[in-house]
């Protein structure tokens, strides 16, 4: 190892397992006496020689939608039992794993990406200049306790593995090093201003061979890069600064090598303020697109919709209309985590309604394909107008949809008919006192004045504040009133208003996908 810095914090022992170059650890096995000198390490190891396959504890960080933490949070106690914390930067939460436990957390639905802590810092002081700040992270590399973590990696690696064979797919190739999500325009972007794009770095980077998947028995270095993201003014070096910094010396210690593209690892380092974060991913990709194959102009992330979903509360044979799916994120989200309710997908333009159609067949053909011999999926699709909905009067018990912004979609001008018509229609299909929707729009002024003039159908419950794009948006969550539709001044509709550009023939026009 080219320098040695010593702390207070670590032990020898730690001293001389962290920095002793073991072939073995390196390349990713772990040896015994590595694995029983951590403190981490739940349980003794009395085998002496001997493997011995004890549970860690360790700390599993996720980014979800800014927004939804909460809701994030709520899911970890209900599927892992945990209890999370919202990390300062916002979209992101932090919870505690035994690693018998770990396969759950590839059950979330709230989460985007995964990763497992290293080391974590509340009050780092990155120090004036350029040159020390980079020098202090140099040394750090060869400090952290890196073998929980690496563990935890190697587990989930194999989790992965079973998962992919049990689904009778190839495992999942690294992902490429362009992280961006150009497909999808309303995905969430790094909060911009004082957050940099994340920044990636290689150093000495090398050519990669073809077969370049996951080793692990055979003793070739690993692969590797850093991602960097930073967050705050206050720092004198960039994120693509750090990232490269922080490799070499990572380099350095494990003598792995680094690849931008086809990397095993990817060493994550989050930096907000003084608060940083050491971590190792263990997602490729970021779950989000988990269901969606046919993007469209405004798909909405899966987390986003699932986030949506839990605020509607869905009840066991519930009937929840999406009236403007688009290509259907957020009802296809819902018949998979709620397959007990019933779910209807419309929207008024035919491009969007064979995507939507596309991506429930492609659903329901990979629950086939992994030997699913369940009947389809509750969800039916037509096409429709939102302000004259083929529905039964107090027919739906939950209506959630993210309506046009009119900025990619629509206009500012026509919302301030789509609003209002869209609020009526709504009240007249949902189930008086019972009924629920949950409406994400970033054109708040225009909603919040329908709403207003609506006030004898809709009561607002609350408003989550949610990051859509890079756009502050509002999730509108509110109750049908038990005022019966069509006794209510509110049920008249105005003449200037409706969808008056978009209305279409319903006869004519609605086409049932009933996906079995
Ligand atoms: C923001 S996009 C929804 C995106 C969708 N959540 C997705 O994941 O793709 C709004 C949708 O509302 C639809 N829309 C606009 N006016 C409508 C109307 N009067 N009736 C039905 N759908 C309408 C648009 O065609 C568009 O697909």
């Amino acid at each position: 190892m080219g320098f040695v810095l010593c702390t207070g914090a670590l032990s020898c022992w730690n001293m001389f397992v962290l920095l002793i170059p073991d072939p073995e650890v390196l390349n990713d096995e772990f040896s015994f006496k590595a694995r029983c000198s951590r403190t981490e390490m739940a349980g003794e190891c009395v085998n002496e020689g001997k493997e011995v396959l004890q549970s860690l504890t360790v700390t599993v960080g996720a980014t979800v939608p800014t927004g939804f933490e909460h809701t994030a949070a709520e899911e970890v106690q209900e599927k892992i039992g945990a209890i999370a914390r919202v990390s300062k930067d916002r979209g992101r939460i932090y919870f505690e794993i035994t690693t018998d436990h770990l396969h759950k957390v590839h059950h979330l639905k709230s989460v985007d990406n995964l990763f497992v802590v290293v080391e974590q810092y509340d009050h780092y002081q990155f120090k004036e200049t350029k040159e020390e700040a980079l020098l202090d992270l140099q040394q750090l590399a060869p400090v952290l306790p890196w073998n929980s973590a690496l563990e935890v990696w190697k587990i989930n690696n194999s989790l992965k593995k079973k998962r992919s064979r049990r689904r009778g797919a190839a495992v999942p190739k690294p992902k490429p090093c362009d992280t961006s999500e150009t497909e999808n325009p309303q995905a969430e972007p790094d909060e911009t201003l004082l957050k940099e794009k994340p920044g990636s770095a290689c150093p000495e980077q090398e050519p990669s061979p073809e077969d370049s998947d996951i080793q692990e028995t055979e003793a070739k270095p690993l692969k590797f890069r850093v991602t960097c993201n930073r967050a705050g003014d206050k720092h004198s070096f960039t994120s693509n600064d750090a990232a490269r910094d922080f490799g070499g010396a990572v380099q350095e210690f494990f003598q792995w090598k680094a690849d931008m593209t086809k990397f095993d690892v990817e060493v994550l380092l989050n930096i907000h303020n003084n608060e940083m974060v050491i971590g190792i991913a263990l997602t490729e990709e970021s779950l989000h697109r988990r269901n969606i194959t046919h993007f469209g102009p405004t798909t909405l992330r899966s987390t986003l919709a699932y986030g949506m979903l839990r605020l509607c509360k869905p009840q066991i044979s519930d009937v929840i209309v999406d009236p403007m799916c688009g290509s259907g994120a957020i009802p296809l989200e819902g018949v998979i985590e709620w397959s007990n309710s019933f779910f209807l997908s419309g929207d008024n333009n035919d491009m969007a309604i064979s995507r939507t159609v596309n991506n429930i067949n492609h659903i329901v053909k990979k629950k086939k394909d992994g030997g699913s011999t369940s009947p389809g999926l509750s969800i039916d699709t037509a096409q429709w107008d939102l302000c004259h909905l083929p529905l039964r009067t107090s027919s739906v018990d939950i209506i959630t949809t993210d309506m046009p912004f009119g900025k990619r979609m629509g206009s500012r001008k026509k919302n301030w008919d789509l609003y209002p018509s869209c609020l009526r229609e709504m009240a007249r299909v949902c189930r008086p006192g019972m009924g629920r929707a949950v409406l994400l729009t970033q054109d708040k002024k225009c909603f919040t004045k329908a709403l207003s003039r609506m006030g004898g159908l809709w009561r607002k419950s609350h408003t989550v504040w949610v990051n859509v794009g890079g756009l502050h948006a509002g999730v509108f969550v509110l109750r049908r009133t038990a005022a019966i539709f069509g006794t209510t001044p509110e049920d008249v509709r105005e003449p200037h208003m409706g969808c008056e550009s978009q209305e279409v023939n319903m006869e004519e026009k609605v086409q049932s996908a009933r996906s079995e």
